[in-house]
C-alpha cells in the first residue's frame, strides 16, 4: 500500500459507513490540520469525528425497482443536513409548492414576520407567484417582498448583490426576517451570501439540476471577483432546501446537461455504485424522466450532505467535490464568465483531472474511458475550448483557492472507480503534460 504524505484518500460507498476506531480516518487528520492521509483503495476509510452524528436519512431505492415515467406527488423525501444545530432537512419530491406546510414550518424555517425572495428574471415569470402563495397561504401573519436581479453568471457580482441590500433596507427589514433564494445555483449563492452579511436566516428553493443536486447543499454562498470565481463568500447554513422536482420541466436542456455534470462528479470521487446506476440510467436523466432524475438528486443530495457533515468549512475531504472544478474554473474565467456554463466547464475539467491521473499512473484506461463516455451520453464536452491557452490555464489555476503555500492542490483520481485523493504531490510534469494535450498553445 502505497503512502502518501500530504494528501488524503476517500472511499466512501454510500450507505456504509465505517466506524471502527482501528480504520484509518482521513476526516481527523485533515480536520486537526494533519492532512496527510493513507491510499487504501476499495475501503470504507472515513468515520466521523466524535461529537458530530452522521445521519443520512432518505433511502436509496434504485429507479430500476421503480414504476418508470410517472410523477409521484405527495410526501417528500427527506435528507437530512446533520451539522449539529444547525443541521437542516432537505425536500424532495414532486408538487412540493403546492404543499405550504412545508415552508410554513415557522418555528424552524421562516423566522420572524417578514420574507424576502430573491430571484430572477427568468425565473420570476414562472414561480414566485407559487412561491409567494406557498409561503402565505392561510397565513396572514406574513408578508411577502421579493427583489428580481438579472439573469447570469456575470451578475454574480457586489453590484447585483447590493440591490438585495438595497431592497432589504429599503423595506425596513431587519435581522428577524428570512431570505429565500429561489432560482439555480448564481441566484442561491448570491442571496446566501446576500443573508449571511445580514445576519438573517435563508431558505434555498432551487429550480436548476446544477443548484438541486449541489450547489443549495452545504452553505457555501458567495459572489465571483473579476479575477476569479467565487473568491468573494461565507459558509452560511439554510434552514432548509426545497426541492420540487416540477421546476424542472421548464429548465432548458443545456441546463439540465450541465446539473449532469455534479451527478457524475459524486459517482467519481465517493461512489462507484451510482456511477454504474448512471451508466444505465443516463438516457433516461437526459429524457428527463421524473424517477430517474428524483433518484440522481436524491442520491447526490445524500453524497453532498454527507461530505458536509463530516467537512464543513473545507479542511479537506469537502475540497474533493470540486473534482475538474480547477481546470474548470479556468475556462469560466478565461473564456469568459456565462459563455460555458459551469457544468459543462467541469466537464472538460473533470476529463483534463482524469488525463493527469491517468498519466500518473494512478487509474487505469477504463477509467478514462468511461468518464469521456458517460459525458458524451449526457451531452457534455470532453475538452476545454479550443482558445483556451496554457497560459490562460496557468494563470487562473494560480489564483485558485486550493493553492497552499505557492502549491496547487488538486482533486485527482486514484486506484478503482470511486477514489480519489487531494492532493499538492504530484509530478508537475504531468500537469503540463495534460495542460500541452488539451491545447492548442
Ligand atoms: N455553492 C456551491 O456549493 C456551488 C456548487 C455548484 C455550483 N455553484 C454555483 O452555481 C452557479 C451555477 O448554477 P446554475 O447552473 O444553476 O446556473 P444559474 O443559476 O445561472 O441558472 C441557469 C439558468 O437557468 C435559468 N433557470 C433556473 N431555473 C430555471 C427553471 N426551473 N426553468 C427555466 N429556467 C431556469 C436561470 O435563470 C439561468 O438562466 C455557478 O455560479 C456556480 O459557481 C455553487
Ligand atoms: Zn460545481
Amino acid at each position: 500500500m502505497a503512502s502518501i504524505s500530504n494528501a488524503f484518500s476517500l472511499s466512501l460507498p454510500s450507505n456504509r459507513i465505517a466506524n471502527s476506531s482501528s480504520d484509518f480516518n482521513p476526516i481527523t487528520s485533515a480536520l486537526s490540520g494533519l492532512d496527510s492521509g493513507e491510499f487504501s483503495p476499495g475501503r470504507v476509510a472515513v468515520s466521523k469525528p466524535s461529537g458530530i452524528g452522521g445521519r443520512i436519512c432518505a433511502n436509496a431505492t434504485p429507479v430500476m425497482d421503480q414504476p418508470v415515467g410517472e410523477k409521484s406527488s405527495g410526501a417528500p423525501t427527506i435528507v437530512e443536513v446533520d451539522l449539529g444545530n444547525r443541521s437542516y432537512p432537505i425536500y424532495i419530491g414532486s408538487g412540493l409548492f403546492d404543499q405550504p406546510e412545508l415552508l410554513q414550518n415557522f418555528d424552524r424555517h421562516v423566522h420572524g414576520k417578514k420574507v424576502i425572495v430573491v430571484t430572477n428574471t427568468t425565473i420570476a415569470p414562472l414561480y414566485l407567484d407559487k412561491v409567494v402563495e406557498a409561503l402565505t397561504k392561510g397565513n396572514t401573519a406574513v408578508s411577502v417582498e421579493y427583489v428580481i436581479l438579472p439573469d447570469g453568471e456575470k451578475f454574480k457580482d457586489m453590484d447585483t448583490l447590493m440591490k438585495v441590500f438595497d431592497k432589504a433596507i429599503e423595506s425596513r427589514l431587519d435581522r428577524r426576517c428570512t431570505f429565500v433564494a429561489l432560482g439555480g445555483g448564481v441566484i442561491g449563492d448570491m442571496c446566501g451570501f446576500a443573508a449571511a452579511s445580514f445576519l438573517v436566516n435563508f431558505i434555498q428553493i432551487p429550480t436548476t439540476v446544477m443548484a438541486q443536486v449541489d450547489s443549495s447543499v452545504g452553505g457555501k454562498t458567495g459572489i465571483n471577483h473579476p479575477l476569479g470565481k467565487n473568491l468573494i463568500g461565507a459558509f452560511y447554513q439554510p434552514q432548509c432546501v426545497l426541492i420540487d422536482t416540477d421546476t424542472l420541466d421548464t429548465l432548458p436542456d443545456r441546463e439540465l446537461a450541465s446539473g449532469l455534470a455534479e451527478v457524475i462528479k459524486y459517482g467519481l470521487i465517493r461512489d462507484a455504485e451510482f456511477f454504474q446506476w448512471q451508466e444505465k440510467n443516463m438516457e433516461k436523466l437526459i429524457a428527463r424522466n421524473p424517477n430517474a432524475l428524483a433518484y440522481a438528486i436524491k442520491r447526490s443530495c445524500e453524497n453532498k450532505a454527507e461530505v458536509v457533515s463530516f467537512d464543513e468549512k473545507e479542511s479537506g475531504l469537502r475540497a474533493t467535490l470540486n473534482l475538474g472544478h480547477t481546470f474548470g474554473h479556468a475556462i469560466e474565467t478565461g473564456f469568459g464568465y456565462g459563455q460555458w456554463l459551469h457544468g459543462e466547464a467541469v466537464a472538460a475539467g473533470m476529463v483534463m483531472a482524469v488525463d493527469m491521473s491517468y498519466r500518473l499512473g494512478w487509474i487505469d484506461s477504463s477509467i478514462v474511458k468511461r468518464v469521456d463516455d458517460i459525458l458524451l451520453r449526457a451531452k457534455l464536452p470532453t475538452a476545454p475550448p479550443e482558445t483556451m491557452t496554457v497560459e490562460m490555464f496557468k494563470s487562473v489555476m494560480a489564483v485558485d483557492k486550493k493553492v497552499a503555500d505557492g502549491l496547487l492542490r488538486l482533486i485527482l483520481l486514484k486506484g478503482p472507480l470511486g477514489n480519489c485523493v487531494f492532493t499538492g504531490e504530484y509530478d508537475r510534469k504531468a500537469l503540463d503534460d495534460t495542460l500541452s494535450a488539451f491545447c492548442k498553445s
